[in-house]
């Protein structure tokens, strides 16, 4: 097996290439930070494994179902690369299983991750959805879509409530930001959620008196 040092050097450019320019949120910026947030959980959770915690980071949104990717494209393409730097297949199998499990509507089907690995990058992931960083992420979201940023008509928003129905953007945060803080697996990772959920009931709360012609 090569040293693990340039395993995760390569497997940088692999995803930098691969993510580069991707408009939606989840560029090679979201990975790194997905990255950085899932090492400084995991040097507060001892008992993970750090290499596995930093592959399958940099490697969570690699063909993505948002472009077409099925779960099995997804087994192949990742595989197909960590063999070839010859990491272990049971580790292998693990990175594949975190970035098969790892999103939000996975989520709310129920599934939990079962590793602590596993549990430290989906909460790295999460914090990326929310606080400042998410807000950002969310109205380019909306950008990328021709999405209206808020539509006062809709009036509904209710933490919890799916808003397909209502395409502005400030529903997304109804629909799924609010709800991650109470999602978090590990407790350095809710610990952060909470500062960052405080930062967007902030903003809502300017959002809305700034549109209600509050000076
Ligand atoms: P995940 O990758 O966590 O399963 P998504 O790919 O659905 O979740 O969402 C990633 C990010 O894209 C969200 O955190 C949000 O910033 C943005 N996003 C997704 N859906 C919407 C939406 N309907 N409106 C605005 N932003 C969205
Ligand atoms: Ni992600």
């Amino acid at each position: 097996m090569q040293d693990n040092i340039e395993i995760i050097k390569q497997t940088k450019e692999f995803v930098k290439q691969r993510l580069t320019g991707e408009g939606s949120g989840h560029d090679w910026w979201h990975v790194v930070r997905v990255y950085n947030n899932a090492r400084e959980i995991a040097k507060r959770e001892t008992s993970a494994d750090i290499f596995v915690v930093a592959l399958s980071a940099l490697l969570h949104d690699v063909a993505d179902h948002k472009f077409g990717f099925s779960d099995d494209d997804r087994r192949n393409i990742i595989t197909d690369f960590l063999a070839r730097l010859q990491v272990q297949s049971e580790i292998i199998e693990h990175v594949v299983y975190i970035v098969n499990n790892i999103s939000f509507k996975r989520g709310t089907n129920q599934h939990k991750m079962t590793t602590i690995e596993g549990q430290i990058v989906q909460d790295a992931d999460r914090l990326d959805a929310i606080g400042a960083i998410g807000i950002a992420r969310t109205f380019t979201f909306g950008g990328h879509f021709n999405r209206p940023m808020f539509n006062p008509e809709f009036d509904t928003n209710i933490v919890g409530q799916d808003n397909h129905t209502n395409d502005d953007t400030i529903s997304h945060f109804y629909e799924k930001l609010l709800l991650l803080k109470d999602k978090m697996n590990t407790a350095s990772g809710r610990e952060f959620a909470i500062i960052r959920h405080q930062r967007m009931e902030e903003y809502l709360a300017n959002f809305y008196s700034e549109w209600n012609g509050e000076l």
